[in-house]
């Protein structure tokens, strides 16, 4: 068992990561709060395969369980979703100190984490993140939000879990694709806040890539040290949290102009490291030599082909609506070195141009 302990402002948080760690979910709960009732959040897919065995680990050590299910995908982060869920725990009782439990990637822990930031005035949240993305990215730090028509994540708050359970034995049912666009996440911390972790990711990537789950267990515990590290120096993203926003500039510019139908996140995210890093040697930024390497393994990860009617025009469109964009320039994450990033406002837009079109294979 690996344990991290994550200091948000008003209290710090356990990240319990292991192999068969389900197992203690009502237990680890336990030692928050006094079983009572708790309402467990997930998608029809993930319930199906791991619902009975969570709400069973629940029940054993006393909690009542009632079960709120959403579809699978984006669109299930929503504020018709989250009134529901408010509905459900008006009806079955829950009070302030009810958890609410998300079994699921990140769509299920956003939108459960925004009903438990709401749900009078706020109660206890517990993330079980079941993808690579969740599990080294949005199950910590407190991120939670639900879409708006106009954009991703437009409503939303910083509140952070009091719980997350990591098991990697999820991990083992992924499809390759997703782990493959969680693999990008994990890179990310390499590349920009953690030099050793690099270089192992150069060793072990391969097995990583053939679902290792050892190693993929000391991928995950590596990430989420990074990712604490971070959140605990600027949780409320004032500054230098922005840097986990590599890749994502044009990654968000490449999924909205895909309408959110071509690309999985992690893919978008990838595709938007291969501009950053465009930009980092056009700029100046980074060395030829350390470009080089991180090339190679975004290579060995894979980038998803963009659609081959998608227009540099059209991601640039999306990349000035995006809503980190300030007074008219748009900010990008660049690597210095490897471990090391920096953030720079970019106002040329024939050198943006030039990066998204390495991603479009134009
Ligand atoms: N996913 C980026 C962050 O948590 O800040």
């Amino acid at each position: 068992m690996q344990e991290i302990n994550v200091k948000a402002a008003n209290f710090t948080y356990r990240v319990v990561i292991e192999p068969g760690g389900i197992a203690r979910l009502g237990r680890d709960l336990r030692l928050l709060l006094p079983p009572a009732k708790t309402l467990l959040v997930s998608d029809t897919s993930v319930y199906e395969l791991y619902g009975e065995i969570v709400e069973k680990k629940l029940r054993d050590e006393g909690w009542q369980v009632s079960v709120a299910l959403v579809k699978p995908g984006e669109k299930a982060k929503s504020l018709v979703n989250a009134a529901r869920l408010y509905d459900q725990a008006i009806r079955d009782g829950l009070d302030r100190n009810s958890p609410l439990i998300a079994l699921g990637g990140g769509v299920v822990g956003d939108l459960a984490g925004f009903v438990a930031a709401t749900y009078l005035r706020g109660v206890p949240l517990v993330m079980v993140p079941t993808t690579l993305l969740s599990q080294v990215d949005s199950s910590v730090g407190g991120k939670v939000a639900v879409n708006h028509p106009r954009g991703k994540n437009l409503i939303g708050s910083i509140y952070p879990p009091r719980l997350v359970l990591i098991d990697p034995v999820f991990l083992m049912t992924l499809s390759k694709r997703q782990l493959k666009a969680g693999l990008a996440e994990v890179l990310k911390y390499g590349i920009i806040s953690d030099y050793q972790f690099f270089d192992w990711l150069e060793l072990n990537m391969d097995q990583l890539l053939r679902f290792n789950l050892v190693l993929l267990t000391d991928a995950v515990a590596a990430s989420v040290r990074n990712k604490a590290k971070v959140v605990e120096a600027d949780e409320y993203e004032k500054d230098y949290r922005r840097i986990l926003n590599f890749g994502h500039t044009i990654g968000h510019a490449l999924e909205a102009a895909t309408a959110y139908r071509h690309y999985l996140h992690g893919e978008a995210v990838l595709s938007g490291m291969y501009a950053a890093v465009d930009l980092a040697i056009k700029m100046k930024v980074l060395s030829t030599e350390d470009a080089g390497r991180i090339d190679r393994l975004l290579r060995q990860i894979g980038r998803r082909k963009a659609p081959a009617d998608l227009t540099a025009e059209a991601v640039i469109d999306k990349l000035r609506q995006d809503k980190k964009r300030l007074a008219g320039e748009i900010f990008f994450v660049l690597p210095k070195t490897i471990g090391s990033a920096t953030i720079v406002a970019i106002s040329d837009r024939d050198l943006i141009c030039e990066a998204v079109k390495t991603v479009l294979g134009k």
